[in-house]
């Protein structure tokens, strides 16, 4: 079944943005060949305060053997984004179209807001960050929920030229100073709390306790700027509500919405709350205009020697791309309701939550709560109270969802979808088929889309109106991306077969350097293949030339979607009194798709208990965050290394999943060692 091809339904073909494979092809073929002429068509649609040159719109290098690595679009153009999401919309007649429909934790709460308020709000905001003294190229840090006062937050950064760093607010206060400390950020962002399901999140005295290590070592964040948005919640006509929409919620009994309970504390010089500087900042605001290049936003990802990398985005290239691939990957139209279910705190809601949808004039959902409250079947319910015609979401979402039956979706209309799409990790056959048949009604096209932090935005997607799907197959690239795969030589696979992914040209939306590291990231990304930016994953090419991407080939893991590397949990663990040495691998899982398995050296004299292993569970969720927390922590007396004292990973994967297969283990140190782990394997 899986080995069937699916095409796209032609009534979605007919109205498509590109309604066959030859006029991607034809579409693709430009976009390599004269990507100038292909772009510079597409920027002619954006506003530019310096029109782009012709002669300069592109340049790079990516062979570190001939120099440094560079990517340049569009020089010597200048625009600002904001004013291109907004200013643009609202003068081309779109004000009172709504931006965002916004769905709290409780569905009971919910507002929207339209362009024109949007816009208000964000100059507004912007205003209130100049008074803080933030100027073009400030960094910015962000820790928030999904409320609108985030893109609110994050358009007003662009609209002054300051630098955002979001931080996902399920990391750890660690996590979060970490990141303040690497960019430096001159003010942060947040809420005083926040629900996720059942659950309450103390948000800013997360806030708290990273700015006190912050300043630990020697950087101070000058203001912190603290949205009310416990206390609205419990009092929607209060003072909170500070325009961005009425919340429509009233208190039930307390227990979903009493600030009271948080117990705030306040540093008079730092914090601030949001609506206090709202209430008489001016609601307009002239742009800064931004040079092409001149950058538009970090976003820290894990890297495999365990310090996170600070993804730096640029402005014009990112903008386009951003804007495109929305366009054609979702084949939005006047009039659909659009709904990505990712947290803005990770690309995906950056590129597809704001930039895309923001740049294409859409109307989407913004939701605040999670598929499992406050029953099992959220998700479809929110996609037939809003009638959401593109559904962008994660296979292991779909995994968790699979579980509760049926049932649970047949019960809500969903005949207003057209497209789904599926990102942050390979999708199992069986999970595209129930998403395709059960919740697509066998009519809607999936788009696998596979593509990274680094990357910006799709790069080897279907298009619905054109693109044959296979289940799993993430199929071919987006316009300007040219794939290749290599093997171990670096020699290119032709043809069928399978090698390291790699792109050949950079696209407009690819990431620029690394905040402070440009040497990190040449090393990262160019350094194993000259020539090709290298993306970290495997993949194979069927016969019909059809992309399969398989997953990391390097010492990364991606736990619901959610990437880290070993090296990043192996420090953390290795950081307790009992432990000697820790050794972590992934492990499939039935609905996160992988999950961590540790290994563990305890020092001398210490017993490997149920107690160290919980504490060791909590060290990693505290200081990384609940999303990292390891499902298997395995006594380990000894760890298979080659005598030069490498651990071999590939064998510790193999008994993670007790497989007996461990092949070739001559060049290890010491032999025994194998066989003693697989005795010591929990019964999980
Ligand atoms: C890694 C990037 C960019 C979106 C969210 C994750 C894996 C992502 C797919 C897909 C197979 C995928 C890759 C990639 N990945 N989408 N459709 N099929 N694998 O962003 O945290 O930067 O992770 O996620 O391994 O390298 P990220």
């Amino acid at each position: 079944m899986a080995d069937r091809i699916y095409y796209p339904n032609s009534e979605l073909a007919a109205k498509a943005h590109c309604g066959s494979m030859a006029q991607y092809k034809q579409m693709h073929e430009k976009s390599i060949k004269e990507p100038e002429k292909f772009w510079g068509e597409i920027a002619k649609e954006f506003y530019w305060e310096t029109p782009v040159l012709d002669n300069k719109f592109f340049s790079y290098n990516f062979d570190i053997t001939k120099g440094d690595i560079f990517i340049n679009w569009m020089e010597g153009a200048t625009t600002n984004i904001s004013f291109n999401l907004l200013d643009k919309n609202v003068k081309n007649g779109g004000g009172d179209k709504i931006a965002f429909y916004w769905e709290g934790n409780d569905p009971d709460d919910y507002s929207r807001l339209t362009y024109r308020k949007l816009l208000e709000e964000v100059c507004r905001f912007a205003n209130v960050l100049k008074s803080k003294g933030v100027s073009k190229g400030d960094r910015v840090a962000i820790y928030m929920p999904m409320i609108l006062e985030l893109p609110i937050a994050m358009l007003a950064c662009t609209r002054i030229g300051a630098v955002h760093s979001i931080v996902f607010a399920g990391y750890s206060s660690d996590s979060l100073a970490e990141r303040i400390l690497d960019s430096k950020a001159k003010v942060l962002i947040t809420t005083d709390g926040v629900w996720r399901g059942e659950k309450l999140l103390h948000l800013k005295s997360i806030c708290d306790d990273a700015l006190e290590k912050v300043k630990k070592h020697g950087h101070e964040v000058q203001s912190c700027i603290v949205v009310a948005h416990m206390r609205r919640l419990s009092n929607p006509q209060g003072p909170a509500n500070c325009g961005a929409g009425k919340t429509n919620g009233v208190v039930k009994n307390g227990t979903q919405t009493n600030s009271n309970e948080l117990n705030l504390s306040w540093d008079d010089d730092r914090d601030c709350w949001w609506h206090d500087e709202m209430e008489d900042a001016e609601p307009s605001c002239y742009p800064v205009w931004m040079a092409a290049e001149d950058p538009l936003f970090i976003l820290y990802t894990s890297g495999s020697t365990g310090k996170p990398k600070g993804v730096l985005h640029t402005t014009a290239g990112y903008l386009i791309y951003a804007a495109t691939t929305f366009k054609y990957v979702f084949d939005y139209h006047p009039g659909d309701v659009y709904w990505c279910t990712a947290d803005i705190g990770w690309i995906t809601g950056h590129t597809y939550v704001v930039y895309g949808p923001l740049a294409n004039g859409a109307t989407s959902v913004l939701f605040e709560g999670t598929p499992f409250f406050p029953a099992n079947d959220r998700y479809w319910s929110v996609v037939d109270k809003y009638k959401v015609s593109q559904f962008y979401t994660a296979p292991t979402a779909i995994r968790s969802l699979m579980k509760f039956g049926d049932g649970l979706v047949k019960k809500h209309d969903l005949s207003s979808l057209k497209v789904l799409g599926s990102v942050g990790e390979p999708i199992n056959s069986e999970a595209w088929l129930w998403f395709y048949n059960l919740v697509g009604h066998g009519v809607c096209s999936i788009a696998d889309t596979f593509w990274q932090t680094e990357t910006g935005g799709h790069v080897i997607t279907p298009l619905p109106g054109a693109t044959p799907m296979k289940p799993g197959s993430a199929t071919f690239p987006f316009f300007g991306v040219l794939p290749e795969l290599l093997d171990e030589d670096g020699h290119i696979v032709e043809g069928e077969g399978e090698g390291y992914l790699v792109f050949r040209q950079p696209w407009p939306g690819m990431m620029r350097t690394l905040y402070g590291n440009h040497q990190r990231f040449q090393t990262t990304y160019f350094d194993r293949f000259h020539g090709y930016y290298c993306t970290g994953d495997g993949a194979k090419r069927d016969a019909d030339g059809y992309l399969w991407v398989t997953g990391r080939v390097d010492d990364m893991l991606n736990v619901s979607g959610h990437l880290m590397s070993t090296a990043e949990v192996e420090s953390v663990l290795a950081e307790h009194l009992s432990v000697a040495e820790a050794a972590v691998v992934s492990k499939p899982h039935a609905v996160k798709g992988q999950c961590l398995y540790c290994f563990i050296t305890p020092n001398e004299g210490v017993t490997f208990d149920k107690k160290l292993q919980d504490e060791l569970k909590k060290k990693v969720r505290e200081r990384i965050g609940p999303f990292a927390q390891p499902d298997v922590i395995q006594h380990a007396p000894g760890l298979p290394k080659t005598r030069s004292g490498k651990i071999m990973r590939r064998i510790l994967r193999k008994i993670a999943v007790g497989d007996k297969n461990v092949g070739d283990t001559s060049t290890l140190a010491d032999e025994g060692v194998v066989e003693l782990l697989f005795q010591l394997r929990p019964q999980v």
